[in-house]
């Protein structure tokens, strides 16, 4: 059966620069007959253990998106050098037992292949990427060693299109390589 990936892209704008990193990522992943999709969260309510048991229904929504791929794709921006809240929220909510008493990540989440891509100014985006690894790495997600950060060119910012250059295509060839390896 053909495998499947779910992009997560840490920027909720329509327009973001992250979404059309990702979109690349899928285009290439397709062509190797690899199903992809895209998470809508931003209806996701604010993680709170007071509604954690049951859970509201957007909250299963997105567990089971996540449940129903091998592995996750997250394309993230940087927000004051971190991880932007509204993907950190996700991340805390999929880090949490599904049945009252367990302790930790439920079983679809644990050892889930999960790539890091970002796009963002000067830093090329280094400082999420290094947050987002040990975030990753304690929720027992099974990352992959390579991750792709990106500078986002003024012109970007100008035109509000990013186009990717060659030499950023071939550094994200080569995470797709890698991650289809591992998949
Ligand atoms: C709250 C906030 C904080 C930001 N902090 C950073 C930052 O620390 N480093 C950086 O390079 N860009 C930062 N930016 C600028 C983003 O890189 C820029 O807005 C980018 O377009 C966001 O990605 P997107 O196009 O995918 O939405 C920040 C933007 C916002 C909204």
């Amino acid at each position: 059966m053909n495998k499947k990936v779910l992009f997560v892209v840490g920027s909720l704008r329509e327009k973001s620069f992250n979404k059309t990193v990702a979109e690349y990522i899928s285009k290439k992943l397709e062509e190797k007959g690899i199903g992809t999709s895209f998470l809508e969260y931003s209806k996701l309510p604010l993680i709170n253990q007071d509604i954690e048991f049951p859970v509201p229904s957007e909250v299963d929504k997105v567990r089971n998106e996540v449940k129903n791929v091998d592995a996750l794709w997250i394309v993230t921006p940087e927000y004051n050098g971190s991880v932007p809240g509204s993907l950190k929220n996700f991340l805390d909510w999929i880090s949490r037992p599904v049945v009252k008493g367990n302790f930790g990540a439920p079983e679809f989440v644990k050892d889930k292949l999960v790539a890091v891509s970002g796009a963002a100014g000067k830093s090329e985006a280094s400082l999420v990427i290094g947050e987002i690894t040990g975030l990753l790495t304690r929720m027992g997600l099974n990352l992959l060693e390579e991750k792709v950060g990106l500078s986002l060119p003024a012109e970007a910012f100008q035109t509000g299109v990013f186009n990717l250059s060659n030499e950023q295509k071939a550094k994200l060839d080569n995470e797709v390589k890698l991650f289809i390896e591992k998949l």
